[in-house]
Formats: structure tokens, sequence, C-alpha cells
């Protein structure tokens, strides 16, 4: 059995205060959650994040990392500077990435490797555009996404990460993917890496992500092939954040 996994993808939000109001928030009501959560967090509020979740059973993380570990990079974030706060995730591959700050797939699969090698659990953002799915060409698109890092790292490098499915028509829409539109891509998602690695398509966690909030995410996460949420706007409130987590 796969564990579910909840996690928050604060993007550019959050101040000292309110971080703190919101993991106080989670924490307080956690203890009826049966699953696996954790947040990824903007980079200067790690060290805060890991001051509050230390010792508790929330995980947390960044929303990118560096390919590169150290050097002449102005603004970025290495995987050992992550460590260095206990970071356990890193978000790579989000859809706001490839879009506003062209990342391309070999970039993204260059960062999966530098959170892998520091000992953190990538989280690979994949999904398709709004043309693309009116195109037919989701399965090609998330299938591209998905070489990248086979190429780069094998497949075997997959069970060490988490997937999550992310249709970008369906984030920050409030239109989210029915379960039906997201098993189907899992389940292509699984299938693709089953013919390559049976072992690993059994084991990797395959989240999905796009308006997930606490009416929906019961039915999404009921389906064979969606093992928990990469949240966006309703992991900001506490009580939201917990009624996706308590629907897992
Ligand atoms: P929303 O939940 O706000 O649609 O965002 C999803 C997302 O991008 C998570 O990474």
């Amino acid at each position: 059995m796969r564990r579910i996994l909840v996690a928050g993808n604060w993007k550019l939000n959050g101040s000292k205060q309110s971080i703190q109001e919101l993991l106080d928030g989670i924490l307080a009501g956690m203890s009826e959650a049966k699953t696996d959560v954790a947040v990824c967090a903007p980079y200067i509020y790690i060290p805060l994040v890991q001051e509050i979740l230390t010792g508790t059973a929330i995980g947390y993380g960044s929303q990118s990392i560096s390919e590169n570990d150290s050097g002449a990079f102005t603004g970025e974030i290495s995987g050992s500077m992550l460590k260095d706060f206990e970071c356990q995730y890193a978000i790579v591959g989000h859809s706001e990435r490839r879009t506003l700050f062209c990342e391309k797939d070999e970039d993204t699969a260059k960062k999966f490797a530098a959170a892998r090698k520091h000992g953190l659990t990538p989280i690979l953002c994949v999904g398709e555009l709004l043309e693309e799915r009116e195109e037919g060409i989701t399965e090609d698109v998330v299938s591209r996404q998905l070489d990248a890092i086979i190429d780069l790292e094998g497949v075997e490098a997959l069970a060490d990460a988490v997937i999550a499915y992310e249709p970008v028509w369906a984030i920050g829409t409030g239109k989210t993917a029915s379960p039906q539109q997201a098993q189907d891509v899992h389940a292509f998602i699984r299938g693709k890496i089953a013919k390559l690695n049976a072992d690993v398509a059994d084991k990797v966690q395959i989240l999905y992500g796009g308006s997930v909030n606490g009416a929906n995410a019961n039915e999404l996460f009921a389906m064979p092939d969606i093992d928990g949420g990469l949240i966006g706007g309703a992991s900001l409130k506490a009580e939201d954040f917990l009624a996706i987590c308590k629907a897992a």
C-alpha cells in the first residue's frame, strides 16, 4: 500500500507571523490526520519552519533548488544549503517555474538530480497546458517531461521521488480536473514507469495538484493511482489544509 502524502506549496506567500499562525493551527489539528504531511516554504522562511516543525510529524522542504552545488550563481540556493536546514523535500519543475522562469525539461532534470544527490526527495511536477489538453497531447507532454528525468537519472531514480501531476489549467483557477481525468493521467504515468520497472511504478507516490480543496480531496484521493495532493491556495489556511489532510 502506498502512503498518502498531502504537501502544501505556499508559493510566494507568507510572513513570519502568518507562518507561525498557520503551522500552529495545522499542528493543533494534526492528531486527527492519519496521513503524511509536508509544507514547501519560500526559502527565506525555511529556518523558521525548521524551528517550528522539528520533532513534529510534518515534513518540509523548498519550492525549487539550484542544479549547482556552489559558485557564481547569484540568487540561487543549493541542495547542501537546504540540507543544512534539514529539508526533506524540494519541488522541481513546477509549471510556474517552467512558464514564468523559462525552466526547460533538461533544467528540471538537473534540479531533480541535485535534490537526490543531497538526499532530498524531489517532488517532480508534470502537467499539460490547456491548449495541449485541447489538442489531445496531454500524454505526450507528460511523457516528455518524465523522459527528461529518466534519460538523465534512470527510471530507478523515481523510486526516491514523488511525482505531482498538475494540469496547468487547474492551478489556481478553481477548475479541478475531475477524479477520472486525473486518474487517467496518473494511470498513464504509472503505466509508463511500469514498462521500465514494475517495482518502481508500484512504489512511486503520484500526487494530484490543481485547485484541491476540502470538498473535492476525498473523491480525488479515492482514485487508485492518486496518492495524495500538492496543494497551493488551500495550504495557506490551517482549516482548509487540515480539511484536505483529513480527507486523505
Ligand atoms: P492551487 O491548489 O492553488 O490550484 O495550486 C496548485 C499548485 O500549483 C500546487 O503546486
